[in-house]
């Protein structure tokens, strides 16, 4: 019986800005700069408490229908996190990895996207991916489509997994969703076949430090069989 104390890498589905924001009365962009500052918190309180991999569903590839002004918003406030939140990272040794197209956003913030990607690249063990513009479904797809590509007669486990965006990252131990819903909603398909799932009602831009300790707990105390017995 496999029993980890502390997951090495925690997926988070940060549900719940816009509810937030109403019950509050403000815009549900406003929501998004509150749910913001949460993944900032967490990245911090996530690393010190030795959590290795960090990955965050920023934007899904289905946000696009959302309205102009709010897929506006997220999209400023990634341009944003790579400009401000650059310097942080490569001060931290923390590795960068984005997975999904941003190919859209403006040439320049795709530039400095890839020069963050790269000058972080060697950095090990903390990670922090961002999921933007990000499906499972369509990673797969787009994995099986570039085998297919490289003419190769059979695929594997191994095979799919190494053209996946996670290819250098261990499989998320624990996926954290909060604001009550209890789904997936296309998040690491793949990569969450063993993971725990935590489901909170806390709503993202409340998702504090001891909401975070409270899942990890919650972890600490699952026996983890892989299928076995
Ligand atoms: C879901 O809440 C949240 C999102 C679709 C966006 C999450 C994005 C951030 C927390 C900040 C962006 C960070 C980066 C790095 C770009 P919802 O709007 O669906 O909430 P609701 O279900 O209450 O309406």
């Amino acid at each position: 019986m496999d029993k980890l104390v502390l997951p090495k890498h925690v997926g988070f589905i940060m549900d719940g800005n816009g509810r937030w924001a109403t019950q509050r009365g403000k815009s549900r962009s406003a929501g998004h700069v509150e749910g913001y500052k949460a993944l900032e918190k967490v990245i911090d309180y996530g690393f010190r408490r030795g959590v290795e991999i960090l990955s965050f569903y920023a934007f899904s590839t289905e946000n696009w229908s959302r309205p102009k002004e709010e897929v506006e918003k997220l999209l400023s406030l990634m341009t944003n996190a790579i400009k401000v939140a650059g310097k942080k990272l490569i001060k931290n040794k923390i590795k960068l990895v984005i997975s999904g197209d941003y190919s859209m956003v403006k040439p320049s913030v795709k530039r400095a996207i890839d020069q963050l990607i790269e000058k972080t690249s060697t950095f090990s063990p903390y990670v922090v991916n961002i999921c933007f513009n990000y499906g499972g479904r369509a990673e797969i797809c787009s994995a099986v489509n570039k085998i297919i590509a490289s003419g190769a007669k059979e695929v594997n486990e191994q095979l799919i997994s190494s053209y996946l965006y996670t290819k250098d990252l261990s499989d998320p131990d624990l996926i954290i969703r909060t604001s009550g819903e209890q789904r997936l909603s296309n998040f690491l398909l793949w990569q969450s076949s063993y993971s725990e799932l935590y489901f909170t009602n806390v709503l993202w831009p409340d998702f504090n430090d001891d909401e975070f300790e409270k899942a990890l707990t919650w972890f600490g105390e699952r026996n983890r069989r892989f299928g076995k017995v």
